[in-house]
């Protein structure tokens, strides 16, 4: 990846077309500070433009996949840093909202305030029995500041939403996979593996046609119904002629596409 950058908080490993990358700063439960943001924006940002990684796996080491924002960094924050600490952190994770790549959440255990907010802008979560997730920012007497009061009533619905970032309670991977806010739950030392296999299993498919998949999702939730339907079908046509036609007749001929 960028070799420019070194990285202080960021783990990297590829393989096969799979980047998975670890959110370390475990002494600090992998709260989210400055570092981490230039950090992951510069990760991005390169990974944008490479067509040999099909799949990003973002986990966290040791018990937090991120316990939130860095409040030792936050508390000496005046009003303005405090503002723009949050617009470094919303421009990242729309980063990875943006990134062609899917990106899989793998919640290896506290995922709260801005952690919830990072795995919010995953495109799938997968989380360990050990996980807990939360919105506690009120307990600091603040609110989000990483588009949590935006993603997580999309995700969740507004009063399952509402009641978490209201009480700031915890909920354990059970209750998150009840609620929507992941999309399947695995013992702890599972994890890796099985979300190792998602990955595998997305990167084997059509490349252009899961970017953009991806794109239309993103794409048509921000915007208009309408607007998605009439960019489905000009993407959806977009395929013909190239990775749709060999995809089509491979299924024909009974042989694995050549991709
Ligand atoms: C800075 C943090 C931290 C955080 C934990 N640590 N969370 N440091 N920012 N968000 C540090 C602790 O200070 C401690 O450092 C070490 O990590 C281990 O944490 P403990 O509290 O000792 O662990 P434990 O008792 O297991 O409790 C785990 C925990 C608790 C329940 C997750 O750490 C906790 O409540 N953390 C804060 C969670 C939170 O409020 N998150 C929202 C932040 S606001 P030392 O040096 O003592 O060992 C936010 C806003 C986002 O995210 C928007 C910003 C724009």
């Amino acid at each position: 990846m960028d070799c420019a950058m070194n990285y202080e908080t960021l783990k990297l490993e590829e393989k096969d077309g799979i980047l998975t990358v670890t959110n370390s700063r475990p002494q600090a439960l992998n709260a989210l500070n400055t570092r981490f943001f230039v950090e992951m924006g510069a990760l991005l940002k390169d990974l944008s433009v490479r067509t040999d990684i099909r799949v990003m796996v973002l986990t966290g080491e040791g018990k937090a996949f991120a316990a939130g924002a860095d409040i030792a960094e936050m508390v000496t924050m005046d009003s303005k840093q405090g503002s723009e600490f949050s617009l470094l952190g919303q421009a990242v994770f729309q980063a990875m909202e943006d990134l062609p790549q899917p990106v899989i959440a793998a919640i290896n255990g506290f995922a709260l305030g801005g952690g919830c907010e990072l795995a919010l802008s995953c495109d799938v979560r997968v989380a360990s029995t050990l996980a807990k997730f939360g919105q506690p920012e009120v307990k600091l007497g603040l609110t989000p500041g990483y588009a949590g009061t935006q993603r997580l009533p999309r995700l969740i619905g507004s009063g399952a939403a509402l009641h978490l970032l209201l009480t700031g309670d915890m909920v354990n991977a059970d209750e998150a996979l009840r609620l929507g806010l992941v999309q399947k739950v695995t013992a702890p030392e599972a994890l890796m593996t099985e979300v190792g296999a998602m990955a595998a299993k997305i990167a084997s498919m059509g490349p252009k046609a899961v970017r953009l998949v991806k794109r239309l999702v993103r794409q048509g939730m921000a915007g208009d119904f309408k607007a998605g339907c009439s960019l489905e079908s000009e993407l959806f046509g977009s395929l013909f002629g190239n990775e749709g036609a060999e995809g089509m007749k491979a299924f024909l001929e009974k042989r694995p596409a050549k991709w």
